[in-house]
């Protein structure tokens, strides 16, 4: 396959669209309570209320109703078609009012400044292709957001020790135009299902150098288990940015 950004993320839409996938998705809206725990503590710690928050790769509305139920204004974008028509119909059966749209946070048309908030949570940004295109993201959240906004994010750290355990279900890209730890992965939520997704496996000072670009400070950074959460996740890492503010980028 040759390289196309546009190509790529079809694919990844394509991988969540697979019945299994979708099905998958709601199970854990029923059957969880929204919010990881290591989420509700960032929450918890930052999230001034009330205030607008923008979720990219919000999928069938998991953060964004949980959000949304405990009184902030959420708008829910994420370039699976199907996955937004779940998401709307999760927020009615919820009693929650959000705002679902189907885009591409690589191109995000919102209006500059309208967002206090912005969550990146579940890695959505390490399905994006190069570290300009993702470059070009954080740009884009970083326009969306007031000046000293928030931005919470989330990424695989490859050089992880607990990295080998996914390595059945991803194969290393080896094509020219690929980066180091760019993969396809075969298995995106733990399930079985058709078609591959473009990944990249981040790591934390690869991170901190694509918000540096895009004009974000970091605040705070905290593996999975500084979080509250499972030592055994650690290899997620979560960075709490700053969108500076023109004055303090000059
Ligand atoms: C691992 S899922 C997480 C979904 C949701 N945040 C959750 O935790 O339930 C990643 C999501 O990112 C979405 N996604 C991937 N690339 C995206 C992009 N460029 N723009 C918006 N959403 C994207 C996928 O469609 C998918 O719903």
């Amino acid at each position: 396959m040759g390289f196309d950004v546009t190509e790529i993320l079809k694919q990844v839409a394509c991988k969540y669209s697979q019945p299994e996938e979708v099905a998958e998705m709601n199970r854990v809206f029923m059957e969880g309570s929204g919010l990881l725990p290591v989420e509700q503590t960032l929450v918890g710690l930052y999230f001034p209320y009330p205030c607008r928050v923008l979720v990219i790769g919000c999928g069938v509305g998991r953060e964004s109703v949980a959000l949304a139920k405990q009184g902030y204004r959420v708008t829910g974008v994420d370039i699976t078609k199907r996955l937004i028509a779940e998401a709307r119909r999760n927020a009615i059966s919820e009693n929650a009012n959000v705002t679902f749209l189907e885009t591409d946070g690589h191109h995000l048309e919102m209006e500059e400044r309208s967002f206090d908030l912005v969550v990146i949570f579940s890695q959505a940004v390490e399905h994006i292709p190069t570290s300009k295109a993702r470059i070009e993201l954080l740009k884009g959240v970083r326009n969306v957001l007031v000046p000293n906004g928030f931005l919470f994010i989330t990424a695989h750290d490859r050089y992880h020790p607990t990295m080998s355990r996914l390595r059945p279900v991803f194969e290393v890209i080896t094509e020219s135009w690929a980066e180091e730890g760019d993969v396809f992965l075969s298995n995106v939520q733990g399930i079985e299902s058709e078609g591959k997704a473009f990944m990249h496996y981040s790591k934390p000072d690869e991170m901190r150098t694509e918000l540096a670009e895009a004009g974000f400070n970091v605040w705070q950074f905290a593996r999975h288990s500084q979080l509250g959460g499972d030592p055994d996740l650690d290899r997620l890492f979560y960075m709490v940015c700053s969108s500076q503010s023109l004055e303090s980028t000059l």
